[in-house]
This record gives structure tokens, sequence and C-alpha cells, in this order.
């Protein structure tokens, strides 16, 4: 890993100090890394965001990969627990943090930029102004996380800022969050182009997350419930709206240990579901005091009359 100060450009690529070809190079200070982004893409370089909050898995290492696929571009991976998208009784203290393993697997995916400010780095010692996610952002999720979206957007918008990437990438995993996000960047007219990765899985189904960490083993089975009931849910859609929610319902009803927040059927932009066509299941549910999202995609047919 380099320093940003000792660190100096080679082969000629003119970004200057802060960046190192095949090296990771992380950067705590958003000036400093403007500079090397700005530099990199005045030779012709893509950039390529991925957000996380660190405590990485193999489901941000897939969105490192596409990133890296990407050709002629250089990939900024910023880590960063961002406080205000937790509310008051979550758990950001506790949140798993896991940051020189976190580069090491970054290194190793042959990321070369890792943006990882400090909190003074970046809010500045009085910060009062926000991004509101409007009534998108107060359903679903944000429904039972007052504000959440509002502190996504806000540190997605100073990241996007900071960055200057071309593309940013994101996981379907959080599909409320991706959905405002690509509002976000097309309604406050953000030149950035915002992609979903799809979800990546264990072998037995359940969605990766940094949260599973805090599930025993009692626990992560019972969690199973919620790729399961998507599971049936999305096989009932051939007949129907209706059958598709029943379908889920009766899996999660099964599990005693999952206190279900929501399961809901939307449209992919997440209005209301079609009759047919290309719909969104989605279901958040408390595993012994741990929050779990999933969703899944779902082909509707029009139910047949009985
Ligand atoms: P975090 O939970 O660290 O997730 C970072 C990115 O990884 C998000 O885009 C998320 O959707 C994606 N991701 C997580 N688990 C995944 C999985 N199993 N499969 C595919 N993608 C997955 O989401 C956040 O951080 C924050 O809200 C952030 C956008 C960084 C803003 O603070």
């Amino acid at each position: 890993m380099s320093a940003p100060d000792e660190s100096a450009s080679s082969e000629g690529v003119g970004a200057g100090p802060g960046f190192t070809p095949r090296e990771v190079t992380v950067h705590r200070h958003p000036d400093q890394l403007a500079k090397v982004t700005r530099a990199l893409r005045a030779t012709g370089r893509k950039v390529v965001l991925v957000p996380t909050m660190g405590a990485l898995h193999e489901g941000h290492l897939e969105l490192v990969r596409a990133a890296r696929r990407v050709p002629n571009s250089v990939t900024v991976v910023s880590i960063f627990v961002n406080p205000l998208q937790f509310g008051p009784d979550e758990d950001f203290d506790s949140y798993p943090r896991s940051f020189d393993s976190d580069v090491e697997a970054l290194g190793r995916e042959g990321v070369e930029l890792v943006f990882s400010p400090g909190r003074d780095e970046l809010y500045g010692s009085d910060p009062q102004i926000t991004v509101d996610a409007g009534e998108p952002g107060r359903d679903l999720e944000g429904a039972s996380r007052p504000g959440h979206f509002s502190g996504v957007l806000t540190v997605v918008a100073k990241l996007l800022n900071i960055v200057g990437p071309n593309l940013a990438l994101f996981g379907e995993k959080d599909y409320q969050q991706l959905v405002l996000l690509r509002r976000m960047v097309r309604e406050l007219n953000i030149p950035t182009d915002v992609q979903g990765i799809p979800i990546v899985r264990e072998s037995d189904g359940l969605a990766l997350s940094s949260r599973n960490r805090y599930l025993d083993q009692r626990r992560r089975s019972a969690a199973l419930v919620l790729s399961a009931a998507l599971a049936a849910g999305a096989h009932a859609g051939s007949r129907g709206a209706e059958a598709v929610l029943a379908a889920a319902r009766e899996v999660l009803a099964a599990e005693p240990e999952v206190k279900l927040d929501y399961l809901e059927l939307r449209d992919p932009e997440l209005g209301p579901p079609p009759e047919t066509g290309e719909a969104r299941l989605l279901v958040a549910a408390e595993v012994g005091g741990t929050r779990l999202l999933d969703n899944a995609l779902v082909e509707l047919s029009a139910a047949e009359a009985e």
C-alpha cells in the first residue's frame, strides 16, 4: 500500500502524486483524491466508483470486479461508515470494521484507489445541508428507518462530487437504495451513470451482508427463510400477484425466529405492481435483533380466472 504523499506517478499516466499503477493508494482527504481522479480523467481514463461501508465480502468484491472490467478505467472504492444513515438506536458504533483486511482484499482485486475519509474530513465540523429523498425515501426501508435514505443520498452525492466518476456501481441487494440513487443522479443532473449488480448469495441462498456476522448458527439458519420465501414467491409468478405474496408469506410464517417488517410486490421502480411482466418482491425482517433485507425479480403472468 502507498500513502498518498510518498507515491509518485509512473509510466506517464500523468495523475501526479497520489496514484501508483498496480498498487493500492489510500486517500483520506477529499481534495487530494479529487485531484488524482481529475488528472486520470484528463488522460482519458474512465473513473468507476464503488461506494462501501467496508467489512467487505464477496458481494462487494463482485461490484469491484464489474468495475475493473470497464475498459480503460480506474476503480475507486470508498470505505466510510456513514453516521448520517444510521438511526440513533441503530448499530453505527458496533457496525463491523475491518479496514486492513479490506484494503488487502482490494489490492488482490487490482484496485488502485481507496478513499477512506475520517468523519471530519468528509463532513467538516458543522454540516447543515442534506439531500432529501422525498416521498419514495419514506417508503419500505424508509418507513422503518426515518432519515436513512437522506443519509445515503447525501453521502453518495458527496462521493460523486469528490470522485467525479463516469460510472458508479451498487448492488441490487439494497434495491430501494439503487432505485433512489438512480433517481437522484437523474433529478439532480449528476453526470454519473448508476448501474446495479445482481445479488451475491451463499450456496444455500442467504444474501451476503456485512450484518450476517451478527447471526449465530441458529439465527443464520432461520434467516434462510427470507431467500426461500422469495424463491417460492417467484415460482408462483405465473399465478399472479396474490399467489406470489401468499406463497412467500407461507414460507416466512413457518419460522418463528423471523419478525417480518414488510413483504411487498412492486414494479421495478417500486411503484404499484404491474398485472403482468417484471416485478420485484422485497422482504425485510429482524432475526434475533439483526435487520436483514432481500429481494428478487418476479415474472408475473395474469392470474387465470378460476
Ligand atoms: P454497504 O452495505 O457496504 O454496501 C456497499 C455496496 O455493496 C452496496 O451497493 C450494496 O448494495 C452492495 N452489496 C452488499 N451486499 C451485496 C450482495 N450480497 N450482493 C451484491 N451487492 C451487495 O450500501 C451501503 O454500503 C451504503 O449505503 C453506501 C451506498 C456505501 C452509502 O453509505
